[in-house]
């Protein structure tokens, strides 16, 4: 069983991955029609690793005999001028999700929830990786200064990212 403030914590993060999932289809859309197919596909494998993030939360809180609780989600921002607009809004949603990620932790140790100090130290590695991934791509949207035969050759490279989760959950949550 699990306690109700790490219950409400733990499905507001799951609400959030939802979010995240939202936003990255955005940007996605963005980058479609902008011309930038290789980072509309980043984004959208993106899409597909956040609700596999949102998918660990509920396998997790009902593996622990925990209610989901489903909450309203925010309208995503809409307004991308620019690869680098994308990726830097990319950065600070990557940033505050970690914050959230750590404040998720800082409960469970309050709580002393070892189970999910356990289950949450996957997401802080994931954490890790994924703003050291957008700084990287960050970093080289801000050295081409706006050139654009040189965004074209980034897209591609983003275009290679492949999908390594899963993204059918009937069965569950199957193993990586
Ligand atoms: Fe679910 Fe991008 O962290």
């Amino acid at each position: 069983m699990i306690k109700d403030r790490m219950q409400l914590e733990l499905n507001k993060q799951l609400n959030r991955e939802h979010y995240s999932a939202i936003l990255y289809l955005s940007m996605a859309s963005y980058a479609e029609q902008a011309g930038y197919k290789g980072a509309a596909r980043w984004l959208k494998v993106q899409y597909h690793e956040e609700q596999y993030h949102a998918m660990r939360f509920y396998e997790y809180i009902l593996s622990r005999n925990g209610r989901l609780e489903f909450m309203d989600i925010p309208k995503p921002d809409q307004t991308f001028k620019s690869l680098l607009d994308v990726y830097q809004k990319t950065l600070i949603h990557e940033e505050e999700v970690t914050e959230y990620v750590n404040r998720l932790m800082d409960i469970a140790v309050e709580e002393k929830d070892h189970a999910t100090q356990i289950f949450l130290q996957w997401y802080i590695t994931e954490q890790v990786e994924e703003e050291d991934n957008v700084n990287d791509i960050l970093t080289r949207i801000k050295l081409l200064n706006g050139d654009n035969q040189g965004l074209l050759v980034l897209d591609k490279e983003l275009g290679l990212r492949q999908l390594t989760i899963p993204t059918d959950f009937t069965n569950g949550l199957p193993k990586v």
